[in-house]
């Protein structure tokens, strides 16, 4: 926003300044509504670019402990021990050096952290520092790249090395500073680790082996040899394994990782409208819908409509997938699908590879030799003599191939309807965004449907063309959550209490409820019992799936300096208030309100009123879960104790309206007599107010407690007495 550049430069305000404006100094600068929304969000993000990923992370403190979900790859090199034999000590210097910085380039490309060398060993993270929705495909990714990578490494050793990959995923605690410099480690304390290097010392050399947990989560974006179960030293349980083979099997993201295993349910209105856009397509009035959504909301699953209703009619598809590991390559969405669409495998030699993508180009046009070796040199196809060489400037070549797609598809469109579905534009690289500009506008007239997806942080440009449609997908209503629910349980009903805890944690987002519903199934929380499922036990708060952990644990880790505040703010709740927060969290206000702003800004919570009198909401129970799970049990037991106290002196009339509030504190706080004392309290109160069920719920509450307490203890007999004697209350 360059109008505002000298504003900022008046008033001394540089990057160093700027990362900490909030929203009322920015409104003092005379800055719009609009363009603080926009610069909040901006900023919000600064402190992410310029610290990504860096080669040596700053390490976490004791207090920085963190539970968290990790995919962690063991690698080791093979035959180390017949090498050290063979060479001379500074040659086998130099080949550990060597594989060591090829291990290094490979996993932090792939946005992993290296913890360890461990002589020829190499520990690496991915999740940590940062979390992001990838971890366990980019562990994959790096471990299918360094198999390939390390045999063509050039070294004394005089012979190729080997390398095997074992990869684990799940819960740790990382924490705990052991050493610096270049020996720095954060270490992991979990299961997890052993399990991969476990899984390392199985795999045969030049191979990668995955757990289950891993699996789970890259689903089909791979192919894998089942391995059956192993047993595994150390483990008690055997436990099965994966080798990962290649990772050209799958064109589709949604097809490889969600797939519809649900029918749709509601969509009405888009789903007439996308049919409509086609109809109007086909009669050669060229559209655009761009569908807009959060994640998991179903933007993908309408695409699988508008291509299951139109499947049985005459048309060509041509479908992109951005893909979160490719956005800084020039046009991947582009040269993925002409290798798909050519069927070009990796196998293929250059001549074979060039007469698939002739055939394909030959479908859509007669200018082969225009368009050949443009395409050819974007997919690094040799042409050899075929045609004449590419004699062209920087610029003159960008134009060309950027020219060469919209041949085809202006070719295609000639011959008949073309449908093209454009997936996640959010993570698009920039000359793919260019090639966009030009096809929206040249499609206008052309015999072609263009559906462009993508997440709300993404801002299209092409919004006010009038063949323009921009489709927002909103959460689905309770009733259709019920819907999908009640497909995945094969029609059983779930107990009450858990089906309505489904509906409150997903907040009308069906990924949350598909994944939340199967967590619930495979738990054992419930059972089958005729027609319906049946508790197995009190039901507590389920558990959060762990297909979502890792993109739950992403948005807030997009802004780690607020992580301790959206901690704070799980412990009080979904919903908290400014005065609240404020009076338990130690942080200055002005800096609390710049971060409560930066929370909001990253959208992961609402605001209503403005502070002092500002409530705020998480967007996402779940996400309010996640940063909740993250805590260590400590900090939890220390933060409930420090909001039990304020709540105690600086707002009395909660323990007297709310005695439950007080008390779900002191419970998590350690306090249990006190807790069971403030529930049966509660339920005195909501029985007086004819409230049964909320009565006989804290009653159950209270009930749990003294059962943990020693229970010959007096005050243990008296609250027992006292349970008892409100159970005779409500049910008399
Ligand atoms: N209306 C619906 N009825 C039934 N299931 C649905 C509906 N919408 C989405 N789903 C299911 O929810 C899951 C998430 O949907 P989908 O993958 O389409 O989300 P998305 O918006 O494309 O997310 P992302 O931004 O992560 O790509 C899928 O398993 C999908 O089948
Ligand atoms: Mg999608």
């Amino acid at each position: 926003m360059p109008e505002y550049a000298t504003r900022f430069a008046d008033h001394d305000i540089d990057l160093s300044v700027l990362c900490h404006l909030t929203d009322r100094d920015l409104k003092e600068l005379g800055v719009s509504l609009g363009h603080r929304r926009k610069l909040l969000a901006n900023i919000a993000e600064l402190p992410v670019t310029s610290s990504a990923r860096p080669k040596t992370m700053a390490p976490a403190s004791r207090d920085d402990a963190q539970r968290r979900h990790l995919s962690i790859m063991f690698c080791d090199l093979v035959g180390s021990t017949a090498l050290s034999t063979r060479l001379d000590v500074e040659d086998l210097r130099a080949v550990v050096a060597a594989y060591h910085r090829c291990c290094a380039e490979i996993i932090e490309r792939e946005g992993g952290f290296i913890a360890k060398y461990m002589g020829d060993g190499v520990l690496a993270y991915f999740g940590y520092p940062q979390a992001s929705e990838h971890d366990a495909e980019r562990a994959v990714q790096a471990g299918l790249a360094l198999v390939e990578a390390v045999p063509g490494l050039e070294t004394p050793a005089n012979a190729p090395l080997g390398v095997r990959v074992g990869i684990a995923t799940g819960l740790v605690v990382v924490g705990d500073l052991l050493g610096t410099g270049a020996a720095q480690e954060q270490a992991v304390v979990g299961e997890t680790p052993n399990l991969a290097a476990r899984l390392q010392a199985l795999a045969k050399p030049g191979t990668v082996v995955i757990a289950p947990g891993t699996r789970e989560l890259t689903g089909g974006l791979f192919e894998y040899r089942d391995l059956g179960t192993v047993a595994l030293k150390g483990f008690d349980r055997d436990m099965r394994a994966w080798q990962v083979l290649s990772s050209d099997a799958a064109e589709s993201r949604f097809e490889a990782l969600r797939a519809a295993s649900t029918p749709l349910v509601g969509r009405d209105d888009e789903t007439a409208l996308l049919l409509n856009r086609w109809e109007q397509a086909k009669a050669g009035e060229g559209r655009v819908v761009l569908l807009s959504g959060e994640a998991g909301v179903g933007k993908s699953r309408m695409t699988q409509v508008l291509l299951e209703c139109s499947a049985q009619e005459p048309h060509a598809r041509l479908r992109y997938f951005c893909s979160p590991h490719h956005q800084d390559s020039a046009l991947h969405p582009l040269i993925a699908q002409l290798n798909h669409a050519a069927g070009i495998r990796r196998t293929d030699t250059d001549g074979e590879r060039l007469a698939k993508l002739e055939d394909i180009i030959a479908e859509a046009t007669d200018r082969i030799a225009e368009t050949a070796p443009l395409l050819a040199d974007l997919l690094g196809i040799p042409i050899g003599d075929r045609y004449p060489p590419l004699d062209l400037t920087p610029a003159a070549r960008r134009a060309k191939t950027l020219e060469a797609p919209l041949t085809l598809a202006e070719g295609l469109a000639a011959r008949r309807p073309v449908l093209m579905i454009f997936e996640d534009a959010h993570w698009s690289d920039p000359t793919t965004r260019a090639l966009l500009d030009i096809l929206v506008d040249r499609l206008a007239v052309l015999r072609v449907l263009l559906v462009i997806t993508f997440r709300p942080e993404f801002v299209p440009a092409w919004r006010d063309r009038t063949h323009v449609d921009l489709l927002s997908l909103g959460r689905l209503a309770p009733d259709q959550c019920v819907a999908i629910i009640s497909h995945l349980t094969g029609g059983r009903l779930l107990p009450r209490e858990i089906a309505g805890q489904i509906l409150d944690r997903t907040d009308g987002v069906p990924l949350f409820v598909e994944e939340l519903t199967k967590t619930v199934l495979k738990s054992g929380l419930v059972r089958k019992a005729g027609n319906a499922y049946i508790a197995t036990a009190l039901i507590g708060r389920t558990a959060i799936p762990e297909t979502l952990l890792a993109s739950l644990l992403a948005r807030l880790d997009r802004m780690p300096e607020t992580r301790d505040l959206a901690q704070l703010g799980a412990a009080l709740g979904r919903q908290f208030s400014y005065e609240l927060i404020a009076a338990v969290s130690e942080l200055p206000p002005a800096l609390l309100e710049r971060s409560l702003e930066r929370l909001e800004s990253a959208e992961l919570i609402f605001r209503r009123g403005a502070p002092p009198d500002a409530e705020y909401t998480f967007k996402h129970a779940l996400v309010q879960d996640a940063a909740y799970a993250t805590m260590l049990r400590d900090r939890r037991q220390r933060l409930h104790g420090r909001i039990a106290a304020v709540l105690e002196t600086d707002f009395p009339e909660v323990p007297k309206r709310q005695p439950e509030t007080l008390a779900r504190h002191c419970a998590e706080a350690g306090q249990t007599e006190k807790a069971a004392e403030l529930y049966i309290a509660a339920s005195g109160r909501a029985t007086a107010a004819s409230n049964n069920v909320e009565a006989a719920a804290h009653l159950k509450r209270a009930l749990a407690l003294v059962a943990t307490l020693p229970p010959r203890a007096p005050r243990t007999v008296e609250l027992r007495n006292r349970i008892m004697v409100g159970g005779w209350w409500w049910s008399a």
